[in-house]
């Protein structure tokens, strides 16, 4: 593909020839967990466009799911990984001082919304981010128990798992989880009712709850945007009774809302903050970053992995981190945002009886559809006019484009989702 790239341009059946033969390989040999949103079989990409096997073309509105934060193959970052490849591939970071390994984590840590020194470590992806950060509460505070929220989404090892609420799917047949792991109704004032009065009242003494996970914005459950206020009231709880507040940044980090981190919206400051999918641009990085004092109390040993923090990925984020300031990338996805935000709601108006509502903050956008079918119908129809957006929540559907999206593309998506909406 060249620089200057045009989509959508659909020009096979979809799926196309060659992607049904991935289709037919694919479910020979691969895990029926995979849950596949539809047959898009991406061969490469280029900033805000994807092109599939048949050389189909289409705008990517997803990202790779909120991952490709400075579009697919940003040349900073190609080149960066290829400088990177050429000097050093692996050497585990865990056992061994890495250079880069220690510039991520100072680069990551100068941006942490997080008070006093800041420590971070660096892991492979979302899921094993939170397990750590999971051990590190539990381990130095003492205390066993952590709470969570229904629609939360935290990834699927078991840890990770146990905290997530977003669909009971996730849950099913893995029983039992981990104990120690309570829910509560996330964005309203339902939240304090019910975490003081039923949890702290019936089920769990406050001092034995270590941390509360919550992220900024819902992702998977969603994209719900918390009320005004109702992050700073979370933390007066855990002021009120030692609880780390935990901000999993996963989803709605690395620029997306048009802030690095989210949770700099509300002037609130986590204890920990965990970051992956948009930290690397597309390669495997996550990380933790904690008040300092907290991750000092680990002893060696504690926590640890040979992968994370690879040198590869280290300089994917790097080269992230600087394409994003260098770029105006949080201003871009303020600005695209809005736009799309605006158009959004002028669709709503329109299909008044299929939409019912449009949420979000900065490139973390949510519609809600009337209902489940519609969404998926409108999902569908939208890969088939070439334009990439997945389902969340019961009945929503997110976008989350590359921050680098132009006014143009995003005017051809609002067309394109219009379309779709249309039928
Ligand atoms: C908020 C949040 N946390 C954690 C995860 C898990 O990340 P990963 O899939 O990299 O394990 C996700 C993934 O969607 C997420 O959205």
């Amino acid at each position: 593909m060249t620089t200057m790239i045009t989509a959508p341009d659909i020009r096979t059946e979809l799926p196309g020839p060659m992607a049904r033969e991935v289709l037919a390989r694919d479910a020979a040999v691969t895990s029926r967990s995979l849950p596949r949103a539809y047959p898009l079989v991406p061969q490469r990409g280029r900033g805000c466009v994807i092109e599939d096997v048949d050389g189909n073309r289409f705008l990517d509105f997803n990202a790779g799911i909120a991952v490709n934060s400075t579009g697919h193959a940003h040349p900073k970052v190609v080149e960066a990984v290829h400088r990177q490849s050429e000097e050093l591939l692996h050497y585990s970071a865990s056992d061994f001082y890495l250079p880069i390994y220690s510039r991520m984590g100072q680069a990551l840590a100068a941006t942490a919304p997080i008070d006093g020194p800041v420590r971070v470590f660096l892991s492979n992806s979302g899921a094993e981010a939170v397990e750590g950060a999971l051990k590190l509460v539990r381990y130095c505070t003492g205390r066993p128990y952590v709470i969570s929220f229904y629609g939360a989404f935290h990834g699927r090892s078991y840890g990770a798992v146990t905290l997530t609420a977003s669909k009971a799917k996730y849950h099913k047949g893995f029983g039992p989880l981990l104990p120690g792991v309570l829910h509560a109704p996330y964005g309203s004032d339902e939240t304090f009712e019910h975490i003081e009065n039923l949890l702290f009242r019936h089920q769990v003494s406050p001092d034995e709850v270590a941390a509360i996970f919550v992220e900024p914005i819902q992702g998977e459950g969603g994209y719900l945007v918390p009320p005004d206020g109702w992050l700073r009231k979370l933390r007066e709880l855990c002021d009120r009774h030692g609880i780390l507040l935990v901000a999993d940044e996963v989803q709605s980090g690395m620029g997306r809302t048009g802030k690095l981190w989210a949770i700099e919206h509300t002037g609130v400051r986590p204890d920990v903050l965990i970051s992956a999918k948009g930290i690397a641009s597309g390669l495997p990085l996550g990380a933790f970053m904690a008040r300092a004092e907290l991750l000092e109390k680990w002893s060696a040993g504690a926590h640890g992995s040979t992968y994370g923090g690879s040198p590869v990925p280290c300089a994917a984020g790097l080269a992230t981190l600087e394409v994003i300031a260098e770029e105006g990338l949080l201003d871009n996805a303020s600005t695209i945002g809005e736009q799309l935000i605006t158009g959004l709601r002028e669709l709503r108006r329109r299909f008044a009886d299929k939409i019912t509502d449009v949420r979000g903050v900065g490139l973390m956008i949510g519609v809600e559809f009337a209902t489940a079918e519609l969404a998926a119908r409108v999902q569908q129809r939208a890969f088939e006019l070439g334009l990439l957006v997945l389902e969340c929540g019961e009945s929503s559907i997110r976008m989350s484009p590359p921050l680098v999206v132009t006014a143009e593309e995003a005017r051809k998506a609002l067309e394109l989702f219009g379309q779709a909406v249309a039928g």
